[in-house]
């Protein structure tokens, strides 16, 4: 059944104060006695005479008013509620209830994962803990008391501060937590585990210490050191550029080896899924230790941007990850290399968010309607509302921006609200008019700016027209243009750029300027344009659409060498190879020859030869566009076709390049110690992305570079890249080598999940076969989220093995799936969504995948999140 946004109600009661005692009786089961103060919402238009809360797979055994018990006929529990007739307006509700933790194998609410018991509510789990109304518009204070066996829980963690503990009878223990601040349930979180910590503590620059502690399973202690000096780092972040600071005199962190999610910003009691908390040089990668970083930081910031000021329901998702996921990619700009961060970020929407707008799935960034709100967790609601929130950090200016978030904070600390909020916080502040604006919450789809220019010489001026379009998508057949902002500079024949002069404007700009997109067609004339120019368009990406501009070789040469926008050089970088790219799957398909040019191999080595300066930024410019963007740009995708393109050029630019490649192989080595630093980590990036280059090539040079990179590596990233390569290398030491590698970590899950992701990647044919064996290795279950993700999520990203042409692929994929569906089906239905993009395919592809759709639609009980996956897959 569909929830829609425009039947948004008040709701009926309020709840002030939340008293729960659980009892951890045992694994399989616990008591869970609830005590909340109610009333009638002023707010609500018609109070109910009956009380109805969530329920999911508990069981409620008494239902108490006011002290008094509820008889049997006055209250009545069904699959998904309890209601209870006949309520006062303002009265005290106990309930009893028990849940199974050992049978929670959908992870959401309370459940067992390695020593002990552990939680996730967001979204809707507080409901499998008990009867509640389970809505984030309803805050409420919390006190949680827990009681379990000393022995084998001795740690017992909820959110707030500790209050009391005690000893019980039976070698038993409790421990009971107040959280200060009231809260929507989803924030609520519990632990009671064997888990050893380490303390640190945070001096606000107001002068208050935070105590700061971090739990893990004994032996991992070695492994938290990372995450918690980037917790200190984003906290002094936070109150520097957003002059926020920690509100709590208690911050927890547990790693947890079992999590539907990456991590969850439970108030002060933050909860990690051990793949974003753990790092330890020979067991993480660079790439692992930013993500790290960037997590720990975004939970810490939800602390503002989701916990302070909350959401009203969950089509407003995007209120708090959106303008989270912003703020932590500030973070990483600031922490990082600028220029990459944006690279990477951009890349990420190409490969996960774009493909998602054009697919069945497509949703605006705030939902007008779902099924299950666990789907809607998506680069939609989280990237792209990123790049939502970053437009309008443009259109106002860094400054307004500032003004703005005070404001929000402001009017609505301690409140639950929508995007509108945040948009006329920010419009206000920055004195902009963002009416128009709104629509980029409303409207799904990438929009498509079709810029068209002409020089004039006799004026000297120069003409630019930029039209918008965007697709329809479904419920949404037709769009209204958006406002946007359109950053460009422009490149004089000898490279200068040119100060920017519009018609009708008594000042120049400048020589990088931001246009405001409203109207579907905008014309631009500059004036005092010596000569024609080649348009830098969209610096730094400065909205989440495609730019159609009929750049040819040369313009895109000019801009790679000259232009002052590092993301727009890497762009051009990009839509060089790009250009070919198609060029050579056209080529391909009419049975031509797919032959590349030398001016390609140029361009790259000059970035090659000038990559002293900025190696991880070569690294980016050096990576051709992904298999699944350049899949995007074509009416039909033949993944294999794209497969080979992509790879021939791979092989040409390896031939061309392969000294100036060795070379830097040599070069770029980072002597010493690891530190997974900005600057040691960009050249491990270039360098190993010369040695996968040099792969490419078969020859037994690079295959002996890459053999001893494996042995001597002293750091994960080094070993992986070299893993990877040789399990793309149809090599005799290609099985030797990854046996040898799970041997050796066998006992690091996070290294086995690594070691899964890499054979579940293999290009080489057999990996379907192999995938199949993995799925009844010893180190494979369905029931660990990130076992599934390491094997079967790099499988369906996988665009050889996962859409082999005789449907082997989408068969394992469909049984991995049903059989997931019953155990986890938030993660079920993430498989399932590997199939949804089955029209973009060629006719035989499309057949099979649409075969297995139907094959999931009609499996009898299929969950309600694989459902609609489907059902939207089918429609
Ligand atoms: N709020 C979490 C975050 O920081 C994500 C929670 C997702 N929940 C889930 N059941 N997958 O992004
Ligand atoms: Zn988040």
């Amino acid at each position: 059944s569909t929830v829609y946004l425009k039947d948004y109600r008040p709701p009926a009661f309020l709840v002030s104060e939340v008293e729960l005692d659980i009892d951890l009786l045992g694994e399989d089961e616990a008591r869970v006695a609830a005590r909340l103060a109610l009333q009638r919402n002023p707010a609500a238009p018609r109070p109910p005479a009956d009380l109805e809360l969530d329920i999911d797979e508990i069981a409620v055994e008494s239902v108490a008013i006011d002290g008094q018990p509820v008889g049997d006929g006055r209250w009545a529990a069904d699959a998904r509620h309890l209601t209870v007739k006949d309520v006062p307006a303002a009265f005290e509700l106990r309930t009893v209830t028990r849940i199974r933790p050992r049978q929670n194998t959908k992870l959401m609410g309370i459940y067992l994962s390695g020593t002990g018991f552990f939680s996730l509510c967001e979204a809707e789990g507080f409901r499998r803990i008990t009867p509640f109304l389970d809505r984030p518009d309803v805050m409420a204070r919390y006190t949680a008391t827990l009681h379990a066996d000393k022995a084998r829980y001795p740690v017992l963690l909820a959110n707030g501060n500790c209050v009391g503990q005690g000893d019980e009878a039976g070698g038993r223990h409790w421990a009971r937590w107040r959280d200060p601040f009231p809260k929507p349930s989803y924030l609520f979180a519990v632990v009671a585990a064997d888990l050893e910590s380490c303390q640190d503590r945070f001096r606000t620059r107001s002068g208050r210490d935070a105590q700061l502690q971090c739990f893990v399973e004994p032996g991992k202690l070695d492994q938290i050191a990372f995450a918690l000096e980037s917790l200190k780092h984003a906290m002094k972040w936070d109150e520097d550029r957003y002059g926020l600071e920690i509100d709590l005199d208690e911050y927890n962190v547990v790693a947890v080896g079992d999590f539907n999610a990456g991590a969850m910003e439970n108030k002060g009691l933050n909860i990690f899924n051990t793949k974003l908390v753990l790092a330890r040089p020979d067991i993480s990668t660079d790439w692992d230790f930013s993500f790290i970083d960037r997590t720990v930081a975004h939970e810490y910031f939800h602390n503002w941007t989701g916990n302070r000021v909350t959401c009203r329901d969950w089509f407003q998702l995007s209120l708090k990850e959106g303008l989270t996921v912003f703020r932590e990619q500030q973070y990483a700009a600031d922490r990082y290399s600028r220029a990459v961060a944006r690279i990477q970020a951009v890349r990420n929407l190409r490969t996960g968010q774009f493909p998602e707008d054009a697919g069945p799935m497509a949703h605006p960034v705030r939902p007008a309607s779902y099924q299950q709100v666990s789907n809607f967790y998506t680069s939609t609601v989280y990237q792209k509302g990123a790049e939502v929130v970053r437009m309008m950090h443009t259109l106002v200016g860094p400054e307004n921006f500032r003004k703005g978030i005070d404001l929000y904070f402001q009017r609505h600390d301690g409140q639950a609200v929508t995007t509108d909020e945040l948009v006329a916080a920010i419009e206000q502040a920055g004195g902009v008019d963002l009416a128009q604006f709104r629509l980029w919450y409303e409207q799904a789809g990438t929009p498509r700016l079709t810029v068209r220019d002409r020089y004039d010489e006799a004026s000297r001026s120069y003409e630019l027209s930029v039209t918008q379009q965007c697709p329809p998508t479904p419920g949404q057949p037709a769009k209204r243009p958006m406002h946007m902002p359109l950053a460009l500079g422009l490149l004089a024949p000898d490279g200068r750029e040119l100060p920017l002069r519009l018609q009708g404007e008594a000042a120049p700009r400048g020589t990088s300027t931001v246009l405001s997109l409203h109207a579907e067609t905008e014309v631009f004339r500059f004036i005092d344009v010596p000569a024609r120019p080649v348009p830098s368009l969209g610096r730094g990406f400065s909205a989440p659409v495609v730019i159609d501009y009929p750049y040819d070789e040369a313009g895109l040469q000019h801009l790679l060498s000259y232009d002052s926008d590092s993301f727009n050089r890497w762009e051009a970088g990009q839509r060089l190879a790009m250009n070919l790219l198609l060029q050579g799957v056209a080529d391909r398909a009419a049975g031509r020859p797919v032959q590349f040019p030398e001016y390609l191999a140029q361009a790259f080595g000059r970035v090659l030869a000038d990559a002293e300066a900025d190696p991880a930024f070569a690294a980016e410019a050096l990576a051709l566009p992904p298999e699944v963007v350049i899949a995007e740009q074509l009416g039909q995708i033949d993944p294999l076709a794209v497969h080979q393109v992509r790879f021939a050029m791979r092989s040409f630019l390896a031939e061309r390049l392969h000294d100036g490649l060795r070379r830097a192989y040599d070069h770029f080595a980072t002597p010493g110690p690891y530190s997974p630093d900005a600057q040691s980590s960009g050249r491990r990036a270039l360098r190993n992305l010369c040695l996968a280059f040099l792969m490419d090539l078969r020859d037994a040079d690079a295959r002996r570079l890459c053999l001893q990179q494996l042995e001597a590596a002293g750091n994960m990233t080094d070993a992986m890249a070299a893993l990877s390569a040789i399990a793309n290398c149809d090599c005799p030491e290609r099985r030797a080598a990854l046996d040898a590698f799970h041997a050796k970590w066998r006992d690091e899950p996070l290294v086995v999940d690594k070691w899964l992701g890499v054979e579940a990647q293999s290009r080489l044919p057999g990996t379907v076969e192999r995938v199949r064996e993995l799925t009844r290795h010893p180190a494979f279950t369905l029931k660990n989220p990130n076992k599934v993700y390491a094997l079967l999520g790099s499988f369906g990203v996988n665009q050889v093995q996962f859409h082999a042409a005789d449907g082997s692929g989408y068969q394992l994929m469909l049984e991995q799936s049903l059989a997931l569906d019953v155990v986890n089906p938030q993660v079920a239905s993430r498989m399932v969504r590997n199939f949804e993009r089955y029209r973009r395919f060629e006719p035989g592809r499309q057949a099979l995948m649409r075969a297995a759709l139907e094959r999931i639609a009609t499996t009898p009980g299929l969950s309600k999140e694989s459902s609609e996956v489907v059902g939207k897959a089918l429609a």
